[in-house]
């Protein structure tokens, strides 16, 4: 053959391979994540994303849980800018922070927790680790348990319950499973069904209870209640874990809202117990949390708390640490914890304000339903026992954001919208 038609077919060959080549990486490059679909928005975070996109002046986000002030601002607590200051002036340096998180700041939030002077923390019954804000801490003793939990592998949790609480357990390994707890004709709590589901999970099956100021419901049990409720699940053999993300922010005392962790304890359950400073320090974005195991023997903590470490170090080695400072700041210092406790009644106080605000504008609005369980509910949210289209025309027509459940965030009411508020509900509950 000649070289000319040689080189030809060189570089037709050379062509042809380029080309399928380029076939390939594109074919390739279209095909990996062909079977992907589309996921649908997050049921709360994704409230905020279609709130920013409405170009409605008297628009209203009562979607997502965050506390605004009285003028609808997101709200820095006076006692976190000082907490701020005072670290800025202590040139601290940026060094990884132990697995667990400083044992300053984990042994200052098991106190918050169970009040200062407990025998668990005395005694050092306490496994402690410093959380990525609740949702982290709650992720770690969803690992925890789907690893080393002895019994029944199923987190049973209230009906409703917070929207993340099913895909963290899931995402864990656990099984989910739900328990009455809300009751649609009264708007509260629904102790007797709560009761008989509790009296009927399998022995040593985990239980899921809200400590106060129950997400999405706004319904917490009683003293009394809880009382009962502790009997039967050390009855059944249940192991008690509490999502505690609203300390100080139900009742405005954070001892007060402690109850049901601390009875419980009182009373000789073990216990998980994991904690959030997003809302009573209004650390949202900080992330910033604990986790807390109580355990039956000192022994027992320190083993656990090893496994629990070997758990932490590969899915985010260590915690951040500016949140924790800020914590350890405020909590460490009595004059600032009290000037704290003041910041944490204040926002308390004005959502129970607000509560108020919005049954009187419902009423005049000359809305003619019961809306007591406004202010029967506590905390930041109230289940308003709208439904689906209801919450839907609610942001349709007046650009009022809540999720699907009919929850609305009390934090996201201010005294200048609250009548807006109440004729938009009254619009489409009448
Ligand atoms: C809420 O329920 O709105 C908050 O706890 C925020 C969140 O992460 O869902």
């Amino acid at each position: 053959m000649a070289l000319s038609s040689r080189l030809i077919i060189l570089s037709n060959n050379f062509l042809n391979n380029n080309a399928s080549s380029l076939n390939v990486i594109s074919s390739r490059a279209g095909s990996w994540w062909s079977h992907v679909e589309m996921g649908p928005p997050d049921a709360i975070l994704g409230v905020t994303e279609a709130f920013k996109r409405d170009t409605n002046p008297n628009k209203i986000n009562l979607g997502v849980g965050a506390y605004r002030d009285d003028d609808g601002k997101p709200f820095v607590l006076p006692s976190v800018r000082k907490a701020e200051d005072r670290m800025r002036s202590k040139n601290l340096d940026k060094e990884y922070s132990p697995i667990g998180g400083s044992a300053q700041f984990c042994e200052l939030s098991i106190n918050l927790a169970l009040g200062d002077g407990s025998e668990q923390v005395k005694n050092g019954l306490n496994a402690t680790l410093q959380g990525i804000s609740g949702t982290g801490a709650l992720r770690l003793g969803g690992a925890f348990l789907a690893a080393f939990f002895p019994g029944n592998k199923e987190v049973y949790l209230p009906t409703p319950s917070w929207g993340n609480h099913t895909p963290i357990f899931k995402h864990s390994g656990l099984g989910v499973k739900q328990y009455r707890y809300y009751d649609p004709n009264t708007c509260g709590f629904d102790f007797q069904g709560a009761l008989q589901d509790i009296a009927k999970m399998p022995e040593r099956s985990i239980i899921l209870l809200h400590a106060c100021a129950h997400n999405p419901t706004g319904v917490d049990p009683s003293p009394q209640q809880w009382a009962e409720i502790s009997k039967v699940v050390k009855q059944k053999k249940l192991f008690p874990f509490f999502d505690m993300a609203y300390q100080g922010f139900a009742s405005g005392d954070v001892d007060k809202d402690a109850f049901a962790l601390r009875h419980f304890v009182k009373e000789g359950h073990e216990t998980i117990v994991t904690q959030s400073y997003a809302k009573n320090m209004g650390l949202y974005g900080e992330r910033v949390g604990a986790f807390s195991l109580i355990t039956s023997s000192k022994e027992e903590a320190q083993r656990t708390m090893s496994q629990l470490k070997i758990i932490v170090r590969p899915m985010y080695s260590n915690p951040p640490i500016n949140g924790a400072r800020i914590v350890t700041e405020i909590l460490s210092d009595s004059s600032l914890k009290a000037e704290w406790l003041k910041d944490v009644k204040g926002m308390a106080e004005r959502i129970i304000s607000v509560r108020a605000q919005l049954r009187d504008n419902l009423k005049k609005e000359g809305s003619s339903r019961d809306w007591s369980h406004i202010t029967d509910q506590i905390g930041m949210f109230c289940f308003t026992g709208l439904n689906a289209q209801q919450a839907e025309r609610l942001t349709k027509d007046f650009s009022v954001y809540l999720t699907k459940d009919g929850r609305i965030s009390m934090a996201g009411v201010t005294s200048k919208n609250v009548k807006y508020l109440a004729h938009a509900i009254h619009e489409v509950t009448k």
